[in-house]
């Protein structure tokens, strides 16, 4: 039985970086991405995003895939340095073109085209200015918003504005572990609420500028908990959690839908913040997308923020990012929207598991390894329906992803594609799992078959 309503929207999701390639073609500027991955040691494989799945050439061999697989929707990011080589000034005309086939094309396969913004690729030529850590990069995102919408705004009526701006603060400006390498905790703060500004004026500008648009932005959420000792947590590792998950989640969520810091980090925040600031950042926003993996567990311990990542135990499920499986964790997300933030109106913007061997071709379009991807997108998908039926305003389900990329300092070694990507040949194989989407894209229930 389909517990999903008729109009719900099903729906795969990318980002540039991850598959575009042609890293410098067309006038294409440099991203802090193309600039990162040549750090030695930066990704565990040596790789780059140079080719990625050569997307920007293949891209109609994509949106027929999209529309063999029956999405309705279909969320990509457009690279800001592909559109305005240095962030600002003189757009590169055949980065615009390049979006305007896309929408065409996939409008014409009867697909929605939904776009983000930013999906961490900033300019480099902004980065040198000092990037998220400067305010006025709040002010060049708008401007960059209002073109994009300007020039998509007659076809595309879906816009977020950035990409899990939490995992972006995180990765890249307090561990150094993604773009642009940085790690303290003054660039991490400034980080967190200079995008929270660029939410607020980006969704400002549209608003006022293009009529009739569906407006949004992305978070990733994922709950936090203390680990669990025989007698129950310890209570200053509850109380650790607590402060990473209003850190990590309620950073972006609560100045969005509340119009403050939580009160625990709130302090942090004086520094940077101006007055007014609460006001620019808390728009009404049409479409809150939500990004969901996993479960975290936080305990005491050292760090700037006193606080450390547990890693899963041997008896715990993981995915092979070593992420937990833990599907009750999307529900909890859920319902923690629907009881604290006043229900919004969301969509799961991402959800889904690197499982399988890297980009083989062939074997990796089948086996044990995608039915493990397969039996992961039914329970989740599981605990959407149970957040619907318990009244969370849930209108779509996005995956990731539809062909295998490079997963950023993970490069090329963790596969989360419904199809599989040949890097010697770039040829797109689907897996099962493609399969097992299409017919529940098409009403045909969560069961995995065989
Ligand atoms: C998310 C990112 C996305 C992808 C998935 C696996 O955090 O938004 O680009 O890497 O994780």
């Amino acid at each position: 039985m389909n517990v999903f309503p008729d109009d719900f929207l099903w729906g795969v999701s990318t980002s540039a970086y991850q598959i575009e390639g042609a890293s410098a073609a067309g006038g294409k500027g440099e991203s802090i991405w193309d600039r990162f991955v040549r750090r030695p040691g930066a990704i565990v494989d040596g790789s780059t995003g140079d080719v990625a799945t050569d997307h920007l050439a293949r891209y109609q061999e994509d949106v027929e895939l999209l529309r063999r697989l029956g999405a309705r929707v279909y969320r990509f990011s457009v690279s800001w340095p592909r559109w305005f080589p240095t962030g600002r000034g003189r757009a590169a005309p055949a980065g615009a073109a390049f979006y305007d086939r896309l929408v065409d094309e996939l409008l014409e396969a009867g697909i929605e085209p939904w776009v983000c913004l930013y999906h961490w690729d900033l300019p480099q030529a902004l980065q040198d200015l000092g990037g998220w850590g400067q305010r006025d990069c709040a002010h060049y995102f708008a401007d960059y918003a209002g073109a994009v919408a300007s020039r998509l705004g007659d076809r595309v009526r879906t816009f977020f504005m950035l990409n899990e701006p939490n995992a972006h603060a995180l990765l890249g400006h307090l561990v150094g572990m993604h773009a642009p390498g940085a790690s303290d905790l003054a660039t991490y703060l400034a980080a967190v609420h200079h995008q929270n500004l660029a939410v607020g004026l980006g969704v400002a500008r549209l608003r006022t500028e293009e009529v009739g648009l569906r407006l949004g932005t992305i978070v990733q959420l994922q709950p936090v908990e203390a680990p669990h000792g025989p007698g129950g947590p310890r209570e200053e590792d509850v109380a650790a959690a607590g402060l990473a998950d209003a850190a990590y989640n309620r950073c972006s969520l609560d100045p969005l839908l509340l119009g403050r810091y939580p009160e625990s980090v709130a302090g942090l925040f004086e520094p940077l913040a101006r007055s007014g600031d609460d006001a620019l950042i808390q728009q009404p926003i049409d479409v809150l997308g939500v990004n969901h993996y996993t479960l975290e567990r936080v305990r005491a311990g050292g760090g700037p923020l006193g606080l450390e990542i547990v890693p899963p135990g041997p008896g715990e499920e993981v995915t092979l990012s070593g992420w937990r499986v833990a599907p009750h964790a999307l529900e909890r997300v859920l319902l923690d929207l629907r009881d604290s933030y006043g229900n919004p109106t969301v969509v799961i913007t991402e959800n889904g598991a690197a499982y399988g061997a890297a980009h083989a071709a062939g074997a990796a379009g089948s086996g044990a390894a995608d039915r493990r991807r397969i039996d992961y997108f039914s329970r989740y998908l599981r605990a959407v329906a149970d957040a619907i039926a318990a009244g969370c305003d849930v209108r779509g389900y996005l995956a990731w992803t539809l062909v295998d990329n490079f997963e950023w300092a993970d490069g090329y070694t963790r596969p989360f594609g419904v199809v599989a990507l040949d890097r010697a040949t770039l040829r797109r194989t689907p897996k099962a799992s493609f399969a097992y989407l299409r017919r529940v894209f098409g009403g045909g229930g969560l069961e995995p078959v065989d």
